[in-house]
C-alpha cells in the first residue's frame, strides 16, 4: 500500500514538475533594461526562497518533496555535526584529525555561507574559516607524468602534504599558523574617486615539523557559499563547454576553459565545476574532501583516516574512528545525506530586482562585458538525482569556467590544468545577501576584498578590459551596478 501510494506521488510530482518545463528562448539575452526578464526574480528556479535574514542560505529548495525534506535535515544535522577524536564513546562522531582545520563542515561553512580571512584586530584565533593550501613545483619525472596525466592536482609538500593544519588533537602539536600582512595599492577611477586596495602577503608561523620545501607555494582560500550547488552540477557539461573560448576567436579578450580533473567515481578525468580553482568535480567528492582534508575522517575514496602524511610519524600513531563493521569513519550512506543536503541548499530570492536603479545597474554589468563571464543564465539538464534540480532555470551569473584573472590574483599554485592566474568564475547569485548572513562584505578566493567595487576592482587579466570600462564610470553609474550586484 504504503508503495503504491510512493509511486503514484512520484507520479503526480512527475507530472507537475514537466508541466514546469522552460523553453530555451528564455536563454536569450534581453537587451531591454527598462523592466525585468521574466522569472529573473528566481534566482535558483522554483527552489527559490524569499527569506531575507540571517537563514537566507540555510534553507531547504522550495520544490523539495515531504520526503526528501528529511533527507535534508538528517544532511543538516551531519554539516553541522562537531567531530571528536577518536577513542569515544560517541563513536558516530568519532575520528577527528589527527591534525584538522575545523571539527566541523558548519565551522567554515558559516550559515551555509562563506569564511573570511582572519581579523588581525581580534586576539583569539580567528583564521578557521580559511585554509592554506600547499604545493611545490614537480620534482621528478613521476611528478610530471601524474600531473600531466590528471591523476593528482599538484605536488605536495614533502613533510606537511597539500594543506597546512593549524589545530590537532590533544598531545599532538599542529603543523603551524597562517600569517597574513596587508600591502596597500591606490586606485584611481576618472571621476576622482581613489579605491585602495589591500593586497594580502602570506607566510606560515609556528612551524613544529621542520622548515616547509624551499619552494613552497602557497594558496589562500576561504570557504564558499553553499547555495545552488546541486543546479550547477545538473548544468549539461555541454552547455559549460559551450562557452569555452581558448583561443578567443570572438576576439572579446575573454577566453574561458573548463579545468580537467580527476574523479573518483569514475577512475577517470571529467570536468571540474567546484572550489575556487574548479578542481573538483562533484559536490560527492568535494565533500569527502573536506571530511578527510580538513576534519581527517575517512570515507570510500580517502580510506586513509588519518590526515598525516608519511614523513609525520608521530600523527601516524593515534586511532582513527572507524566503526568495527565499518572500514570508514563515514559511511557511504553519510556522505549520501551530507552530498543531499549540499546539492540542495536553496537559492535567494533577488530583492530589488525591478527597482529602476537597479536596472540601470545592470545595463552597466552587461555593457562593461561582466557577462563574458558572469553568464546569467543557464537551463538546467533532467536531473536522475532529484527532480527538484531538474530542467530549472537558473540564475549563477557565471560560465564556471576558470580565466586568467591577471598578476593581482594570482598565486603560484595550480591546480590540475589551472595555473596560479587562473579562477573559477564565482557565481553572483545570493552575494547582496553576504552581509545579512556572515556579518560581513569580504570577497575573492581569499576574502582580500573588502566590498564589491573592490573585489570587481582587482578583475584583471582577461577581465582587464572590463575593469577599464567601470574606472570611466561617474560615481552614480558605479552606485547603480554595486546596487544591482547587491540584488543579486
Ligand atoms: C577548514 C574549513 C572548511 C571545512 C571544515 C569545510 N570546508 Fe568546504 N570549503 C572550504 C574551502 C576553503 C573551499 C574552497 C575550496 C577550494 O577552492 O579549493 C570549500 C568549498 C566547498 C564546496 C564547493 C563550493 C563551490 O561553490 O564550489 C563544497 C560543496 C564544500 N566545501 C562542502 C563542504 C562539506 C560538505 C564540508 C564538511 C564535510 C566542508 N565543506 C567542510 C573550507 C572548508
Ligand atoms: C574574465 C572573466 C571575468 C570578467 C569579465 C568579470 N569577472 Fe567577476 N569574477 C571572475 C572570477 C574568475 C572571479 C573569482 C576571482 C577570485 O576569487 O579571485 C570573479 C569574482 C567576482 C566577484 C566576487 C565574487 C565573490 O563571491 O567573491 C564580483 C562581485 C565580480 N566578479 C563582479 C564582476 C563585475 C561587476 C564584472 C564586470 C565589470 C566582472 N566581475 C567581470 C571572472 C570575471
Amino acid at each position: 500500500m504504503r508503495e503504491i501510494f510512493k509511486l503514484s506521488f512520484f507520479l503526480i510530482i512527475f507530472f507537475v514538475s514537466s508541466a514546469y518545463s522552460y523553453s530555451t528562448d528564455l536563454l536569450n539575452i534581453d537587451n531591454n533594461f527598462n523592466y525585468p526578464e521574466e522569472f529573473e526574480e528566481f534566482s535558483g528556479g522554483e527552489g527559490t526562497v524569499k527569506v531575507n535574514n540571517k537563514n537566507s542560505f540555510s534553507l531547504p529548495m522550495k520544490n523539495l518533496r515531504a520526503d526528501q525534506k528529511i533527507d535534508f535535515l538528517i544532511g543538516n544535522g551531519l554539516f553541522k555535526r562537531e567531530w571528536i577524536p577518536a577513542p569515544s564513546i560517541k563513536t558516530s562522531s568519532d575520528g577527528l584529525g589527527p591534525f584538522f582545520n575545523a571539527s566541523s563542515c558548519q565551522g567554515c561553512h558559516i550559515k551555509d555561507g562563506r569564511g573570511h580571512p582572519p581579523n588581525l584586530t581580534l586576539d583569539f584565533d580567528d583564521s578557521i574559516s580559511m585554509v592554506f593550501h600547499l604545493s611545490i613545483p614537480p620534482q621528478t619525472e613521476d611528478d610530471v607524468n601524474s600531473l600531466n596525466s590528471y591523476q593528482i592536482k599538484s605536488i605536495d609538500d614533502p613533510m606537511y602534504g597539500g594543506q597546512l593544519s593549524d589545530f590537532a588533537i590533544d598531545d599532538l602539536l599542529p603543523e603551524g599558523q597562517i600569517e597574513i600582512n596587508y600591502e596597500f595599492i591606490p586606485l584611481a577611477f576618472d571621476n576622482g574617486t581613489v579605491v585602495k586596495l589591500s593586497k594580502p602577503i602570506y607566510s606560515i608561523k609556528e612551524l613544529n615539523y621542520g622548515d616547509l620545501h624551499p619552494n613552497i607555494q602557497i594558496s589562500a582560500r576561504v570557504a564558499q557559499p553553499m547555495i545552488g550547488l546541486g543546479l550547477i552540477q545538473s548544468i549539461d557539461p555541454n552547455d559549460i563547454l559551450a562557452n569555452q573560448d581558448p583561443d578567443d576567436e570572438n576576439n572579446d579578450s575573454v577566453s574561458g576553459v573548463a579545468n580537467i580533473v580527476w574523479d573518483y567515481s569514475s577512475n577517470n578525468t571529467n570536468i571540474g565545476l567546484f572550489g575556487w580553482k574548479a578542481a573538483q568535480p562533484s559536490i560527492r567528492q568535494q565533500s569527502a574532501d573536506a571530511f578527510h582534508n580538513d576534519m581527517g575522517l575517512s570515507s570510500a575514496h580517502y580510506p586513509n583516516g588519518s590526515n598525516c602524511t608519511e614523513k609525520q610519524t608521530e600523527c601516524n600513531q593515534f586511532e582513527n574512528g572507524n566503526d568495527l563493521n565499518n572500514d570508514f569513519e563515514l559511511s557511504s550512506g553519510q556522505i549520501d545525506l551530507i552530498e543531499f543536503y549540499s546539492s540542495h541548499l536553496a537559492v535567494p530570492a533577488r530583492r530589488d530586482h525591478d527597482n529602476e536603479k537597479v536596472l540601470a545597474g545592470k545595463k552597466i554589468f552587461y555593457e562593461s562585458g561582466c557577462t563574458s563571464c558572469h553568464t546569467p543564465k543557464f537551463i538546467t539538464a533532467k536531473s536522475n538525482y532529484s527532480s527538484a534540480l531538474s530542467e530549472q532555470l537558473i540564475w549563477p551569473y557565471s560560465d564556471f569556467l576558470l580565466h586568467d584573472m591577471g598578476d593581482g590574483l594570482a598565486d603560484e599554485s595550480n591546480a590540475f590544468k589551472a595555473s596560479g592566474r587562473e579562477w573559477r568564475t564565482q557565481p553572483l547569485w545570493g552575494i547582496g545577501l553576504t552581509e545579512t548572513v556572515n556579518g560581513h562584505t569580504k570577497f575573492l578566493h581569499d576574502g582580500r576584498a573588502n566590498n564589491l567595487l573592490e573585489a570587481i576592482l582587482w578583475h584583471g587579466g582577461e577581465a582587464e578590459s572590463s575593469k577599464q570600462k567601470i574606472l570611466k564610470l561617474s560615481v552614480e553609474q558605479v552606485e547603480n551596478l554595486i546596487k544591482f550586484i547587491e540584488s543579486l
